[in-house]
């Protein structure tokens, strides 16, 4: 049977009220592929904004959902470790992937530092006309009038482009680095997924593809691709190969499934209020601000995970040494003690940018300002071009509770 939309926020805002405050779980994958986890996650900032979950399959968690809190764990990391995983999660002992994200200082400050000139002001200067050609290319290619995936054809690829440009990486494999990024993430309900071990061979032929291109490197001088640094880094050059894919992981996923799923949000978002989608196309200069807003509206990340480390007070309650701590960036963007009208997408929000998408702290996202810059490219590249990016079907969202997005999106262009 086919459920309409607005049925099924309706029976989840039913559910989400009449259940035991115990029972919610907001982890679970199911509730994001279908887009109902939110009046779950607003019952806990009323409620229960530091809420224990006794039970779950990968163990108990606490859930921190209101903007200040969130905001209280992410500046703290003495108290709240990164390590050993930034999702909820628990890495397998038998196959651990060491990456910066989910290291606590003094080495994740040192490798932090090593790759932070791909993506410095200089470099964003030097790439920002590379991605526009692209992004202009991308939309020359497309058929207007006939029906696309916008997923595909314009989101992936962008981003795909600029991540291999970032690594330098041989230009007609780049749909690998899309493929491992998927894989990466990818869960037991992900059609990507085949088997645990299938997963962990994919890869492993990822970082052999890798160590090949760190081999040329690291005997060639010094460049600003994100090989090069890591392979002449001094905190960098001497990891293993676990390390080694680790980091490579994190730079594949943190550059690509975010900014993908922020383009096509951006897309959705204009969509379901064409009354922005007028005001946007009536004044381009509202670019930046419409993206702030929409990273704030998409949060492409929705959780990042802690460890406390000692008995900590945070909202009433005492979590324990050892304990998980999943941050809802998710829910609070969407903190409405905080953000005015927090559930409209409205691009002349005064101080868009202040939102929990890219965190606080020392982990806040490096890639923060390539992500906008290639959001802001590809908005005046369309406005040049388009009258409407028609979304013309249901999307299909990613069945995961920690990256927030899209696998399918029907479109069709309108002609300026
Ligand atoms: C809209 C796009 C993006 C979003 C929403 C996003 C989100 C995030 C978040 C939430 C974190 C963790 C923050 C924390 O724990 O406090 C993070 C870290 C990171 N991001 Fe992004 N990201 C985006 C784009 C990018 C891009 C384009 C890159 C490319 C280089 C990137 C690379 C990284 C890296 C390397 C880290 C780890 C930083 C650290 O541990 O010090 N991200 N990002």
């Amino acid at each position: 049977m086919n459920v309409m939309p607005r049925d099924l926020h309706k029976q989840a805002r039913e559910r989400a009220y009449s259940m035991p405050l115990s029972e919610i779980n907001v982890a679970d994958p199911e509730l994001f592929r279908t887009d109902t986890m939110w009046p779950y996650f607003e019952r806990l900032r009323k409620e229960d904004p530091v809420h224990y979950q006794a039970e779950h399959e990968f163990g108990p968690y606490w859930s921190i959902t209101k903007y200040n809190d969130i905001m209280a764990v992410d500046t703290n990391h003495a108290d709240f470790s990164s390590e050993p995983s930034i999702t909820i999660v628990d890495p397998k002992d038998d196959f651990r992937l060491p990456m910066f994200i989910a290291m606590d200082p003094p080495k994740h400050d040192a490798q932090r530092k090593t790759v932070t000139p791909a993506v410095s002001p200089m470099n964003l200067e030097h790439l920002s006309p590379i991605i526009r050609e692209r992004a202009a290319g991308i939309l020359d290619s497309l058929p207007v009038g006939e029906e696309f995936d916008w997923v595909d054809k314009v989101s992936i690829e962008l981003t795909t482009m600029t991540l291999a440009t970032l690594f330098d990486f041989p230009w007609e494999d780049r749909r690998k680095l899309t493929y491992w990024s998927d894989l990466a993430t990818a869960g037991p309900n992900s059609p990507l997924f085949i088997s645990p071990e299938h997963k962990r061979g994919q890869l492993m032929e990822c970082v052999n593809y890798f160590m090949t291109l760190w081999n040329e490197r690291v005997n060639a001088p010094p460049k600003n691709d994100l090989i090069s640094l890591l392979a002449h880094g001094p905190s960098t050059r001497n990891m293993d190969q676990m390390e080694y894919l680790g980091n490579l992981i994190l730079l594949i996923v943190g550059g690509n499934d975010t900014t993908r799923n922020t383009i096509s949000g951006s897309v959705l978002a204009l969509n379901e209020n064409p009354d922005q989608y007028a005001k946007l196309r009536e004044n381009p200069s509202l670019i930046p601000n419409m993206v702030s807003e929409t990273i704030r509206w998409q949060t492409p990340l929705a959780h990042m995970r802690r460890n406390a480390t000692r008995d900590v007070e945070l909202g009433g309650k005492t979590i324990k040494k050892g304990e998980k701590v999943v941050m809802w960036y998710v829910s609070g963007n969407r903190d409405e003690t905080v953000i005015e009208r927090p559930n409209d997408y409205w691009i002349e929000r005064p101080r868009a940018r202040q939102h929990l998408s890219f965190g606080f702290g020392i982990h806040r996202c490096v890639g923060n300002r390539l992500a906008e810059l290639q959001l802001n490219i590809i908005w005046e590249e369309i406005l040049k071009r388009f009258h409407t990016i028609e979304v013309t079907g249901d999307v299909t969202r990613v069945p995961s509770s920690f990256v927030k997005g899209y696998e399918h999106m029907p479109a069709r262009l309108h002609a300026a």
